[in-house]
């Protein structure tokens, strides 16, 4: 009698476990699938976005123990967290990146990308968030004092940039005294070695190559009657729809004073935001 009560009494403790178990996966399940639900839902509303770059190009990207870091960087974090987005930066190289969003395979370009009539035609751009110009860097004694002094020298620029097209504008288009390298870092090297006379790049990278690398004994000079102002923008692919968000973001971040506290912090100066504001009109 009393052994058929106890396991009885064993068998209905063993069931309420069994029951309750139960009761507690199921509960775990729903909250698990809810959650996996919210995620799906929250991803296929805003994409783990692709950003490339070509990060040989201080002070606006280049490597610091593996990581991507410069004003590109900071003001890219600043614009898409304001527009609410995760982000990969990808430091694929200038030509893959600009094949890339041609073929629409990533989202965008941050790499002090500069606006003109002629990417507009393949891509499209943010609004403008930094005022640039060219300057041509060489080898101290050299004695260079304007952009004439670049005809019959060998001039070294990063392939398919800006810097490119402002020295043919000097020594024309097919001129082979122009070598075209896949960065302006290995540009800078070329002159180092005695590859090129000269180096043509945009003037903050200019400046800032000349600043930290004292040994290498270089000097920059600007042209401002042969290379004009230009601006950077994000760059997307044709068509893209991340545009009007990235722009808003953008156009906050200059209003409310976070650009104002990067440059400061990478430029060590205050910003003119109107000029970029007026640009954008
Ligand atoms: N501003 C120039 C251009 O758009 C040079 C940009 C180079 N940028 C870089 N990350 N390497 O052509």
């Amino acid at each position: 009698m009393m052994n058929k009560y106890v396991s009885g009494l064993y068998l209905t403790l063993i069931m309420i476990g069994l029951l309750f178990l139960a009761a507690c996966g199921t509960a775990d399940d729903a909250t698990a699938d809810s959650n996996a639900e919210g995620q799906a839902e929250e991803n296929a509303e805003k994409p783990v976005l692709r950003v490339g770059t070509e990060a040989t190009f201080a002070p606006f990207e280049f490597l610091e123990k593996g990581e991507i870091v410069g004003f590109d960087a900071d003001l890219l974090d600043a614009v898409l967290t304001e527009a609410g987005y995760e982000y990969e930066y990808e430091n694929v190289g200038w030509d893959p990146m600009m094949a890339s969003l041609q073929n629409k395979d990533m989202d965008f370009g941050a790499a002090a990308i500069t606006i003109n009539d002629d990417r507009k035609q393949t891509y499209d751009f943010s609004v403008p968030y930094f005022k640039s110009t060219h300057m041509i860097v060489f080898n101290e004694g050299a004695g260079f004092t304007s952009a004439k002094d670049l005809e019959g020298i060998k001039i070294g620029v990063q392939n398919g940039t800006t810097g490119e097209s402002a020295a043919e504008k000097v020594v024309g288009e097919k001129n082979s005294n122009i070598l075209k390298y896949d960065s302006t870092a290995v540009a800078f090297l070329a002159l180092k070695n005695g590859d090129v006379d000269a180096v043509v790049t945009d003037n903050v990278v200019a400046d800032e190559y000349v600043e930290k690398n004292p040994d290498a004994n270089v000097e920059a000079i600007t042209d401002d009657e042969t290379f004009s102002a230009e601006y950077y923008g994000f760059m997307f692919p044709k068509g893209s729809e991340l545009v009007a968000e990235v722009d808003a973001a953008l156009t906050t971040v200059i209003e409310n004073g976070t650009y104002a506290k990067i440059y400061k912090e990478w430029f060590g100066a205050e910003p003119n935001t109107d000029v970029l504001l007026e640009a954008a009109e």
